[in-house]
């Protein structure tokens, strides 16, 4: 595969982010509906702000791929949340991982974060082990918590804490 740049987003980043967001992997894992719209993901790249350390993944002069690390306020200031997805054409290359570890840096270096939280669906076996390899551990189960495809599915709270 061609090299992997690990950059910050801008927003001519959003059609292709788009694209990667409904791609049915991504959509199956995520909080995507059938008719999500590109304006979504345009807003979602307008509306970062100083706390949102969004990070994407560019080959080929194209955003495969996009992780947040989205820092809490008040007395959870040492807390962040992590979000990310990756186009199906582009999974289980080693992007996941590079971008996870970016925002890692970002979190332990740079931030001082305790605490690093996601949650994932329990189905979502090749994302589980990838968090696990980086230190999180499953802190709990949501059960029922989406309805996906005509099923509902349990939700995991996993977590690094320092
Ligand atoms: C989950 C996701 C972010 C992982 O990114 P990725 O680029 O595919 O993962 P990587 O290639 O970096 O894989 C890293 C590790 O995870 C594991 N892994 C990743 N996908 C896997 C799969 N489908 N099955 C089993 N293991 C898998 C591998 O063990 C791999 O380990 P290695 O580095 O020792 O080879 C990506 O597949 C994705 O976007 N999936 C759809 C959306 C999603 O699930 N988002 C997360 C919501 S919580």
């Amino acid at each position: 595969m061609s090299a992997i740049f690990i950059r910050p987003i801008r927003i001519d980043d959003a059609a292709d982010l788009h694209q990667a967001r409904i791609q049915p992997n991504v959509m199956l894992y995520t909080e995507g509906m059938p008719a999500l719209r590109l304006e979504a993901t345009q807003q979602f790249i307008n509306s970062l702000g100083v706390d949102d350390h969004t990070l994407v993944a560019e080959v080929d002069g194209k955003a495969v791929g996009v992780a947040s690390l989205h820092v809490h306020s008040g007395k959870q200031r040492h807390v962040a949340h992590i979000g990310i997805y990756i186009h199906d054409a582009y999974q289980k290359q080693g992007i996941g991982r590079a971008l996870l570890e970016a925002l890692l840096n970002i979190a332990d270096n740079f931030l001082g974060l305790i605490r690093v939280e996601l949650e994932v669906y329990a189905d979502n076996t090749g994302a589980i082990s990838l968090y696990e390899s980086l230190g999180f551990v499953a802190e709990g189960r949501k059960k029922k918590a989406r309805f996906r495809n005509g099923q509902y599915v349990d939700i995991l709270f996993m977590a690094r804490v320092l």
